[in-house]
């Protein structure tokens, strides 16, 4: 199984350190990343086909500078450094590195005199640099394989040691044949197979959730999100109807989209599935509420107060799937050690400690990107394996003030429109979310030969990596003047539409 022997990589701080161990994964090698502090013991008992230690933001000479037990490089195991990595190996193995007083950021030219790592990659190529310090004598033993204007070692090989360095960033795609170098790193000097294919994680998750949970029940609360849905296929892949699914439908979804849960799941894939309908529950709750955390509050603890509810007529279950990612894995956990061992993760959306469940948590080693291909590998319809995320609370908080049902209405048709049109202009997947807000004010229109008083729409389109970060989408005027066309002729009730041209930070993605 490709999970038995990882490549590990040894986060020493730098931004680039989950990316790296995405890249190697999309060469198809299993990776984790570990913290710098892994003891030698714990490398060994992960038999890992390779380290590789990753970009850092200290200088080597830095108080407090991260460093690793330099017994690593004795293990025999093949190591590539990537820039603090690589000065890390040099300054542990006898070479030697200075603050040279240039800095080097950016795309540079490289020329290299040829080695492992270059395989058949042309002698000139661009990389990306960003380093201050520069190694200026490689490791004993070592040879410089390359060169860039500034720096005189951008990169290294002692390869009857298995030592490896480069100082610019493979990982990163402004290094354009960055992942082939990698690919060499990985094929040709570590000998690790190309075999973590979605369907082998599926063979080994399913296997995995036959022996954790043997003939027991196990719970799942569907959302219509990409992670739950495909944890909950991948139970029931595994242990077929132990598994019952609940939709808890709040009534503050999407237009269509429990239907959809509905029909993929209960019908398609055939998993038994509780559809919960408590619109009326959660509107009477909601009645008159028009701050946005308590807004929030309330809906979360209703969710779980009907969840606890069905859990409880469901009777004897003892397993419950929870689709916490390998992000969340290494978020909650820092990455002191070995990533198995990081305490578990709690996040059940709050679900309470005395409901005394145990957690399946079938894509606790996946990256969102990999959750979305086992989804495909696993049949799952293209239009929920690339849904874009959307929040517990749901349209409640893209209501601003008090949540009715005539809001609510208004609200989603007119996101449906947006949505119908964003997907006809082939932009559904670009953006990381797209959909309509509806604020409180109401402004003066003409339609027909009628003065109207009505609500506005907002446009809310974002580009993003990871949600941390956002930039405003840049939507074609024609796709906006469409959405804005239908939304004041087919919504009744609305008679304007603006854009919400804002960045997070400063504005957060969702308006509540
Ligand atoms: P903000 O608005 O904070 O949102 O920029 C960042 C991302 O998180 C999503 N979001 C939520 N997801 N439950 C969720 O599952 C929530 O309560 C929640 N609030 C925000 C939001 O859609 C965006 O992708």
């Amino acid at each position: 199984m490709p999970e038995e022997r990882p490549v590990l990589v040894v986060d020493l701080g730098g931004q680039y350190s989950q990316l790296i161990a995405r890249r190697v994964r999309e060469c198809r090698v299993y990776s984790e990343l570990v913290g710098h502090t892994i003891s030698l013991d714990a490398v060994r008992a992960r038999k890992p086909y390779a380290i590789i230690l990753s970009g850092g933001p200290k200088s080597v000479y830095a108080d407090n500078a991260p460093r690793v037990d330099p017994g690593l490089f004795e293990l025999g195991i093949p190591t590539l450094g990537i820039c603090y990595g690589m000065q890390l190996m040099a300054l542990e193995l006898g070479g030697e590195v200075e603050r040279t007083g240039v800095s080097e950021f950016g795309k540079t030219a490289l020329h290299s005199s040829g080695g492992a790592l270059w395989g058949d990659l042309p002698e000139d190529e661009i990389v990306w640099m960003s380093h201050r310090d520069s190694v200026v004598a490689p490791p004993a033993g070592a040879r410089v394989t390359s060169t860039s204007p500034s720096t005189p070692v951008a990169s290294f090989e002692a390869p009857e040691r298995g030592l490896y360095g480069v100082q610019f960033h493979p990982e990163v795609a402004h290094t354009p044949r960055g992942i082939e170098l990698l690919k060499n790193f990985l094929y040709e000097v570590a000998d690790a197979p190309p075999a973590w294919t979605p369907a082998a994680v599926i063979e080994e998750q399913v296997g995995r959730i036959r022996t954790q949970v043997g003939s027991e029940r196990v719970l799942c609360a569907l959302s219509g999100g990409v992670d739950s849905a495909v944890a909950a296929l991948l139970v029931h892949k595994a242990v077929g109807d132990q598994l019952t699914c609940v939709l808890v439908d709040h009534g503050l979804l999407r237009r269509d989209e429990a239907d959809q849960v509905v029909e993929t799941f209960g019908e398609h894939f055939h998993v038994p599935l509780v559809h919960v309908r408590a619109q009326e529950r959660f509107l009477e709750l909601l009645d008159g509420v028009e701050e946005p955390e308590l807004k929030r509050k309330i809906i979360g603890r209703e969710f779980i107060r009907v969840f606890e509810e069905e859990a409880r007529r469901l009777g004897d279950v003892r397993w419950l799937v929870q689709g916490t990612l390998y992000s969340d894995v290494i978020e909650s956990g820092g990455t002191e050690g070995v990533a198995a061992t990081i305490k578990s993760h709690h996040n059940v959306g709050g679900l309470p400690d005395d409901m005394q469940l145990d957690l399946v948590e079938p894509l606790r080693l996946l990256f969102k990107d990999e959750v979305r291909r086992v989804g495909e590998e696993l049949g799952m319809p293209e239009r929920m394996v690339w849904r874009q995320p959307f929040p517990g609370p749901g349209l409640a908080i893209r209501i601003v003030g008090a949540v009715t049902e005539e809001r609510l209405e208004i609200l989603r048709e007119s996101d449906a429109i947006l949505l119908e049109e964003i997907r006809r202009a082939g932009l559904y997947r670009e953006l990381w979310q797209s959909f309509a807000v509806l604020p409180t004010i109401r402004s003066v229109g003409v339609q027909g030969d009628e003065r109207t008083y009505g609500y506005p729409i907002v446009i809310r389109a974002v580009t993003s990596d990871d949600a941390m970060t956002a930039d405003w989408a840049r939507l074609p005027y024609d796709v906006l003047e469409t959405i804005s066309g239908r939304i004041v002729n087919e919504v009744p009730g609305v008679n304007r539409v603006v854009l919400d041209l804002t960045s997070k930070p400063p504005a957060t993605i969702e308006w509540e």
